[in-house]
């Protein structure tokens, strides 16, 4: 007899839970697998990234893509926040810092995004959305946050309740619950407060529609709406908790949004049987005591960051020598510095002025060490050459030639107080500096021009070559034996202990 039913489509056959994909060779107790170094440290650092995109998304928000200055890729997980300093009032005055979520998934770690919503009367996110374009640089700290997807999960069953901009977070659990194989179950609940409101809802239709695991249920409060709204309304209750997810005790449970909303959740979850050990919560509006314990998780990331950036020097030696790129300095001789070095947005049309390299001669200087140092050495800030103890250098090129510009310290004008001077012979200064002042403040106060993030020896930006003269640096790890063995230094740590010629 033959049957006119359609065959039955077999069942997706899936690994039991979710497991991260680093979860195996963070565990494994063998030697440092590839992988593993590959996604580079599991602690909160300090570091500079690039934007690389804006995409404008709903609910006045918008999407910022970085990427990290020194090319590694950011290690994180799913729901954590970074700490990021907005330069709001200019380039030397004190940052605004503010805690955002990562709203990319980890499993694609080369670039992350933040979503900021647009608070008009906020402070920081209308300088954002004004003033982060593709080649805006800025220093983060992170990743930060016990707010994230287990590393694994057996059962995998998750309830994801989102109000407003809350959705950020639950975004980035979304998406990696996308990209990873496993059992999992997702119901999103997302309440937005007008239509159009609802960000990352085309992709949200579509991961719904693509990803049996993943259900969205879009809700909007108790405010009016048309006809033509074919998702769910009312304010979060215990009915509509029992209608849309009858199963809700038995699963995870995320919650992000503002205050009033997570307090109403604390208690409707509990009324449905959800036990509180399985509910975590991340407020976007906290008061001031929610702001502490912020301040406290990020001031606690930023010592971690100091001390493991105490060794980095033995982190990058370790390093095998195939991932040698995430040596904060790997492409120094390249044409991308990899520290940062603050680059723009890319105009296809552009024509790409090259400049003029003007080779400095500084007077009273000299280097045995010229012929090693090759043509250039001054401008190329000490990529050759070397310096180590020598009382002298020396730019080279002749001074016949019209590209070499002689300079004599003595002859310089002189600012500040103190009992060494410093000869900034590219700026043509001297600037007096006392024995307690950094070359980097002093440099500043006196206005010459000297890139710099951290501030603490440990990025490496401020390095500049030391023509003459000695100095006491305490760094951070900002640096290699071999740049200082090649005259340069760090000025933001340093102290001067002589009179200095510096290249800058
Ligand atoms: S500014 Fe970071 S090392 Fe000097």
């Amino acid at each position: 007899m033959r049957s006119s039913a359609a065959p039955a489509t077999p069942l997706a056959q899936r690994v039991r839970g979710l497991e991260m994909p680093w979860n195996r060779v963070l565990s494994s107790t063998a030697g440092p697998a590839g992988a593993a170094t590959a996604l580079g440290p599991w602690h909160p650092q300090e570091f500079t990234a690039e934007c690389v995109e804006t995409i404008p998304e709903a609910g006045g928000m918008m999407v910022f893509v970085f990427r990290r200055m020194d090319g590694a890729p950011l290690a994180f997980r799913s729901g954590q926040y970074i700490n990021i300093d907005f330069p709001i009032d200019g380039p030397n005055a004190e940052p605004a810092s503010r805690s955002y979520s990562i709203s990319s998934a980890p499993t694609e770690p080369w670039t992350f995004s933040i979503t900021i919503k647009c608070d008009e009367k906020g402070r920081v996110s209308p300088w954002a959305h004004e003033n982060i374009r593709p080649g805006t640089t800025l220093d983060m700290l992170g990743p930060v946050g016990a707010f994230h997807l287990a590393d694994y999960d057996r059962r995998a069953r998750f309830l994801l309740l989102a109000a407003g901009a809350g959705i950020t977070p639950l975004m980035s659990m979304i998406r990696t619950v996308h990209a990873l194989p496993g059992q999992a179950d997702v119901v999103l609940l997302y309440h937005g407060s007008a239509p159009d409101s609802f960000a990352f809802s085309e992709e949200l239709d579509f991961l719904a529609k693509a990803d049996f695991r993943i259900k969205v249920i879009y809700c909007l409060g108790d405010r009016e709406c048309g006809e033509e709204w074919t998702g769910r309304t009312g304010r979060l209750s215990q009915e509509l908790l029992e209608e849309l997810v009858p199963d809700a005790n038995g699963r995870q449970v995320f919650a992000c949004g503002p205050e009033g909303y997570l307090n109403s959740a604390t208690e409707l979850l509990r009324s449905v049987g959800v036990d509180d050990t399985s509910v975590f919560m991340e407020f976007f509006s906290g008061d001031r005591e929610i702001r502490a314990e912020y301040a406290e998780e990020v001031a606690i990331a930023g010592e971690i960051a100091e001390e493991i950036a105490a060794t980095t020097e033995e982190y990058f030696e370790s390093q095998p020598a195939a991932l040698d790129l995430y040596e904060p300095e790997y492409d120094a001789d390249g044409p991308i510095e990899a520290v940062g070095a603050p680059t723009e947005a890319v105009d296809a049309e552009a024509v790409v002025p090259v400049e003029d390299e003007v080779e400095i001669e500084v007077v009273g200087v000299t280097d045995e060490n010229l012929a090693e140092a090759g043509p250039g050495s001054a401008s190329n800030a000490g990529s050759t050459g070397s310096a180590g103890s020598r009382t002298a250098a020396s730019a080279t090129g002749s001074s016949d030639d019209d590209e070499t510009e002689v300079v004599d310290p003595a002859a310089l004008p002189t600012v500040g107080e103190g009992e060494h001077t410093m000869s900034f012979v590219r700026t043509g200064l001297n600037v007096c500096v006392g024995e307690d002042e950094t070359v980097l403040q002093a440099a500043r106060k006196a206005g010459v021009k000297i890139p710099a993030n951290c501030q603490e020896g440990m990025c490496g930006s401020c390095k500049i070559v030391k023509l003459d003269g000695d100095v006491e640096m305490n760094h951070l790890g900002g640096i290699r034996a071999r740049e200082i063995d090649a005259g340069k230094f760090l000025p933001c740590c340093s102290t001067a202990k002589t009179d200095l010629v510096i290249d800058a």
